[in-house]
């Protein structure tokens, strides 16, 4: 039986998974980020962290939690936690991998379509009483999705679900930049295996599904957006920092991409304020890609059975750092 310490407000279905193990829980009900030192005196002396992806777990952090035997963080990326620094003190990580792939496909595509058809801005003309009556040449006049080409950078799952619903949904021509081959895409989405530079100089749409790392990081960069079409339109669902946002805001103001769809940012929750102006070609979400009910309790209690696993000793199904094992 073992201490946990979850770091934010979770479902119920977390606590009663974890207590029905005999473990105890203390949790910060305040549902905000603490910041290192208070993180670190809450943890101190526990062997379960239940964390988020917006908790910074670094090896500072763990140098200071040495009964420390699990993190489960309630989220698929794990940029947050320092995994090498966690490996080498023999602390597993966990991850939710597999239970949001659609959720994450829809906002995505939800996204791409708000973005092509300006939706948020239609929204806010209609509730400003703009709409008097239908012209022809009306101001949210976007642009078709239907079989335009598009780009996805990151052909793991939730690539993939997106180029399902671009193929079958949409009759969209999938081209893909990716580490390896994938199959199941070319065969049943018809995704074509492109470089970058020509994924970036074909689409239409663009679409991120890479993970950060040290090699994603400003692979979006003033460069890539001077190979990019004119009336391309960028969708993260990704990672904030694969993006270099001042070269984003100068592209779509020099008009060397048509617009965005974010649903990440470079230093969350901070936002470009140069991005909330541009209501005309940017759309913005307050990271919400896996935000279903549904979706965000699987995660959850996945986490929460991932931790379980753990501390009895046993391999995580979600386990990240396989070598501790
Ligand atoms: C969300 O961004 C996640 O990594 O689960």
């Amino acid at each position: 039986m073992a201490e946990i310490f979850i770091t934010r407000k979770v479902f119920g279905e977390v606590i009663e998974i974890l207590e029905k193990e005999g473990h105890t829980i203390d949790i910060n009900n305040t549902d905000t980020i603490l910041p290192s030192p208070k993180l670190v005196k809450r943890a101190r002396g526990k062997a379960g962290l239940v964390s988020l992806l917006n908790d910074r777990i670094d090896s500072q952090v763990m140098n200071e939690l040495s009964s420390l035997k699990v993190i489960s963080n309630i989220a698929v990326g794990y940029d947050n936690i320092d995994i090498d620094a966690a490996t080498r003190r023999s602390i597993m990580v966990t991850n939710t991998p597999g239970v949001l792939t659609e959720t994450t496909a829809d906002l995505a595509f939800a996204l791409l379509l708000s973005a092509a058809r300006k939706i948020p801005e239609a929204d806010s003309y209609i509730r400003a009483g703009k709409f008097k009556n239908w012209q022809l040449m009306q101001p949210q006049m976007g642009v078709d999705i239907y079989e335009k080409t598009l780009g996805i950078v990151g052909m793991g799952a939730i690539g993939q679900a997106v180029a399902k619903r671009a193929h079958r949904g949409f009759d969209m021509r999938v081209i893909y930049f990716n580490s390896s081959r994938k199959e199941l895409a070319e065969k049943e989405y018809k995704a074509e295996f492109v470089e970058f530079d020509e994924l970036l100089s074909n689409s239409d749409f663009i679409s991120i599904h890479v993970p950060l790392t040290e090699k994603t990081t400003h692979m979006f960069s003033r460069n890539a957006f001077k190979r990019m079409k004119k009336n391309a339109i960028l969708v993260n669902t990704a990672r904030g920092p694969v993006v270099d946002e001042k070269a984003l805001v100068s592209a779509i103001k020099n008009g060397q991409i048509r617009g965005a769809a974010l649903d990440v940012f470079e230093e969350e929750p901070k936002v470009h304020p140069e991005l909330i102006k541009m209501a005309e070609n940017v759309v913005l979400a307050p990271h919400i890609g896996s935000a279903s009910i549904e979706t965000r309790l699987r995660m959850a209690k996945m986490a929460a059975k991932n931790m379980a696993e753990g501390l009895k000793g046993n391999k995580p199904p979600n386990l990240v750092n396989d070598a501790v094992f």
